[in-house]
């Protein structure tokens, strides 16, 4: 058994050691800015150091590699640098495993799936830029490659506009948080985005920025009341929940907001795609909102789900001029609707829905999986257990052409601290990145049991604050009840109320005008 997680695709272990407690003798290539990350992340006792020679090979795919690893040396053969840091990744896995002694072994490895990603929600709690960056680092050593990054919600406008200020200046912060009265906020500057882009691409990863829209959107109508549809003045949201006040949009001046927005974005963000969010949008303004329905009218459209499509349209289409892809979160009311070339990450399909995907895909709709179930770490470890994400379908619709890849998403309404958010990541992180990565057929959860303990040696020394024992992220029926029972309780707090009433309030004041 080789200590990589994710397992290769195809690995001889061949008998003997090779000694790399000195350290390694790289000879220098193309990619020696990859080397001299991985040998940061080295720690030699002594002695003499093995050589590593590299050689290109262009016949291989980009993420593809072979690691040759003998008593006299180490070879890699890539035909890109990704291929060459994952084969760096794979090796020093082994190194940390066995202490600086490797097995001999002729690895060739693969991806699975092209598109393995991570969604950090920074909209819930901000999180400063270097966890931002300790967890890309936690992403190349999984060998994930797309970090979507979750910028913007109700509760907290995270990304600077300069051509909109207000949205960082007053919707990067709430007065408090629930029930908790501290006060909460923070925000990148375009030069951190640059930064932590730069960071990315240096490890091989690319940044799908998402700007949610039309819903989750009430920190920016905090600062532009005219983006919803009454000019409601609402503060940054404090509670966490679905809101009703979302953009409007039956305005024209919506879409020249978003469009001044995305012109920022897509200069900041270079990698060709943008996510627009899209999910939990309720129509209940938009339903009373004059805008918003002689919009429809005009269009000769059927009702407000329609009228979601065609804003989501009209955004893609701009991208599109800029040769960006756009994608949304699937929106089950949207289905058959929404344009078939916007990318969907799929969350919410149940097993009995997924006829709908078949259609989607049927229409050329390109799908990525991030179904909820089980690939929320934010989740329990009750609702998603270790076991559940390690085995996985990923390829839910079995067209593997149009499936993309996966997601594991990290929203963080409950996960304040950084130690709970490695908690809730890991081990879930290995057992996701070796259902994209591995060969489904190789794939065996025993098997990967069994490589746990050298896993979590590693995490601990890439700074894994805390990590969930095999038997925590497992949680038997009893223990399980109660985590669920924790998390539905505070997850519930009191919005469901507020919204409720804050129905009344909008509908007796404009709903009889209609
Ligand atoms: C989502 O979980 N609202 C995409
Ligand atoms: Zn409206």
């Amino acid at each position: 058994m080789l200590n990589i997680i994710p397992k290769p695709y195809k690995a001889e272990e061949l008998p003997g050691k090779a000694d790399a407690r000195g350290g390694f003798n790289f000879a220098p290539c193309s990619w020696d800015r990859d080397t001299a990350r991985f040998l940061k992340n080295i720690s030699p006792s002594g002695g003499a150091r093995l050589a590593v020679a590299a050689e290109e090979n262009s016949a291989l795919g980009k993420e593809e590699y072979c690691l040759d690893i003998s008593e006299s040396g180490v070879k890699i053969t890539a035909s890109s640098g990704a291929g060459y840091a994952y084969a760096l990744e794979s090796l020093r896995q082994l190194y940390s495993a066995g202490g600086g002694l490797l097995p001999c072994v002729k690895i060739k490895d693969k991806p699975r799936f092209a598109w393995r990603g991570f969604m950090l929600d920074v909209g819930r709690y901000y999180m400063p830029v270097d966890e931002v960056k300790r967890f890309i680092d936690f992403m190349v050593m999984h060998k994930l490659n797309v970090f979507h990054f979750h910028l913007t919600e109700d509760q907290g406008w995270r990304l600077e506009i300069k051509k909109y200020p207000l949205l960082t200046e007053k919707g990067s912060r709430r007065s408090h948080t629930n029930f908790n009265c501290r006060p909460h906020g923070g925000f990148y500057t375009q030069e951190e985005i640059k930064d932590i882009v730069e960071y990315c691409h240096e490890r091989h990863v690319i940044v799908v920025p998402e700007i949610d829209m039309p819903g989750h959107m009430q920190a920016a109508i905090h600062c532009y009341p005219e983006l919803s549809c009454f000019d409601r003045k609402l503060p940054v949201a404090t509670h966490w929940g679905v809101k009703h006040d979302i953009l409007c949009a039956g305005k024209d001046s919506t879409l020249q907001f978003v469009k001044g927005v995305l012109d920022e974005v897509v200069e900041l963000f270079p990698d060709g795609y943008v996510h627009l969010g899209g999910d939990e949008a309720p129509k209940m303004r938009w339903q009373l909102c004059p805008h918003c329905q002689k919009k429809i009218k005009q269009l000769g459209l059927k009702d407000e789900n329609q009228l979601q499509a065609h804003f989501i349209g009209e955004v893609k289409d701009y991208l599109k001029e800029k040769g960006v892809q756009a994608i949304t979160w699937n929106e089950d009311e949207i289905s058959g609707k929404a344009p078939a070339d916007v990318t969907w990450t799929v969350w919410n399909v149940l097993e009995k829905d997924l006829n709908k995907m078949y259609a989607e895909m049927e229409r050329g709709r390109k799908l990525i999986n991030s179904s909820s179930v089980p690939n929320y770490l934010d989740l329990t470890y009750n609702k998603n257990p270790l076991k559940d994400v390690y085995s996985q379908p990923v390829d839910i619709c079995k067209k593997h052409e149009k499936m993309l890849g996966a997601e594991a998403s990290l929203w963080t309404e409950q996960i304040p601290t950084i130690k709970r958010a490695h908690f809730m990541t890991f081990p879930r992180l290995g057992a996701f990145a070796e259902a994209v990565w591995s060969d489904d057929m190789s794939r065996n959860y025993d098997e990967f049991l069994a490589r746990i303990p050298a896993y979590e040696k590693l995490l601990k020394s890439a700074g894994a604050v805390k990590t969930a024992s095999v038997k925590r992220a497992n949680p038997g029926k009893i223990f399980g009840a109660f985590e669920q029972l924790w998390f539905n309780k505070v997850q519930l707090c009191w919005h469901g109320l507020h919204n409720l009433i804050d129905d009344a309030k909008v509908k007796s004041k404009y709903g009889k005008k209609k």
